[in-house]
């Protein structure tokens, strides 16, 4: 992908692309953020995750100077969104609301209007939006009135729209959200080429796979607090657990495997498919143990397989596990 242009970089260079202290939000009686303190380094992916109302949207909020923070702060390419609101309007990419699209005119129209808007040259804003209907696949339907566009060609085009400012900070609320396998595929591809030219990614989602898979860090949130954070790697480790499941052709073999296993001083679990055991096999030796176990009860598995945490393991475990709830983290 060519490269983007940016917006002037000012004397943020040196400062994180996100930066949040502190930051707390309240709305009426509803605390929807409370205290969360968060760091994405310019030219990486920051996943934020949470069950419904965590406070995911509202901590975008506030960095997209839509809502502002009751205390704490939140620097955006090292602008404060409070006291410098306009200018990180200028420096942010951020779909959904400002990226106003205009239903009657095709993507190609929207795109170079809204890079007009910002100011670019008539030939600077037509290369603009050709090279991101290129980049979103939009091409071919560019001429094409957007109130045609199918559900996925919107979400597409409403990203290029915030992306014509060529933002150093890019805020997805939810951005695969509705989108087919092929489309959250292409939005993966896109993020990643916006994040290797450098640009900083904090991208909300649902899906555990999207944030394992994007993310270079992550953050949990829950009931406005953070609960847990770090590399997906890091809360793999830390929370879940590396496991063997065991499958047997006979369910009379899997119950002599529980027996075993129990004897054997491990812990087996039901496994979720038919005939297998999990059993958490953590510490150097464990699995040749495990084996061996088997078999000396002369059991002979179908399959075994050794897997990491998944991190919809993790995100479950941190949200049932009470030590893990927002009281007891800070
Ligand atoms: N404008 C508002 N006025 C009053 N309460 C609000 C407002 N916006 C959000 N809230 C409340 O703040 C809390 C956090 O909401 P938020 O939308 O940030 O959650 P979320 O993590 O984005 O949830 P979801 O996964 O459902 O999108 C919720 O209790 C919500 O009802
Ligand atoms: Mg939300």
């Amino acid at each position: 992908m060519a490269p983007l242009p940016h917006a002037a970089g000012g004397g943020a260079r040196m400062s994180a692309a996100i930066e949040v202290r502190g930051l707390a939000k309240r709305y009426r009686d509803v605390v929807a953020l409370a205290g969360v303190d968060l760091t994405v380094p310019q030219g990486t992916v920051h996943g934020l995750l949470g069950h419904n109302g965590a406070g995911k949207t509202t901590l975008v909020d506030v960095l997209a100077t839509r809502a502002r923070p009751s205390a704490g702060t939140a620097r955006v390419a090292g602008l404060d969104v409070v006291r410098q609101a306009r200018h990180v309007r200028r420096r942010i990419g951020l779909t959904g609301q400002y990226a106003s699209i205009d239903e009657q005119l095709g993507g190609r129209d929207n795109l170079v209007l809204l890079a007009r808007l910002l100011g670019a040259r008539r030939a600077e804003a037509r290369a603009r939006a050709d090279e991101l209907l290129q980049l979103f696949g939009l091409t071919a339907s560019a001429t094409r009135p957007a109130r045609t566009y199918s559900g996925g060609m919107r979400r597409r085009l409403d990203l290029a729209a915030a992306l014509v400012n060529g933002p150093r900070v890019i805020l997805l609320d939810e951005p695969t959200t509705g989108l087919d396998p092929a489309g959250r595929l292409d939005l993966w591809r896109i993020v990643r080429a916006l994040v290797q030219d450098g640009a900083a990614v904090l991208l909300t989602t649902q899906y555990l796979d999207e944030a394992d898979r994007l993310s270079d860090t992550i953050t949990v949130l829950s009931r406005g607090r953070v609960v847990a954070g770090g590399t997906p790697a890091e809360l793999k480790h830390r929370v879940g657990r590396r496991s063997a499941t065991v499958r047997f052709a006979a369910a009379a073999d899997l119950e002599a495997a529980g027996r075993a296993l129990r004897r054997g001083g491990f812990r087996p679990a039901p496994a979720g498919e038919r005939r297998a055991v999990t059993v958490p096999v953590e510490r150097a030796g464990e699995l040749a143990a495990l084996v061996r176990v088997l078999d000396d009860a002369g059991l002979e598995p179908d399959e075994l397989l050794v897997a990491d945490p998944t991190l919809d393991e993790v995100y479950l475990a941190l949200m049932s596990d009470p030590a893990a709830t927002p009281e007891a983290v800070r």
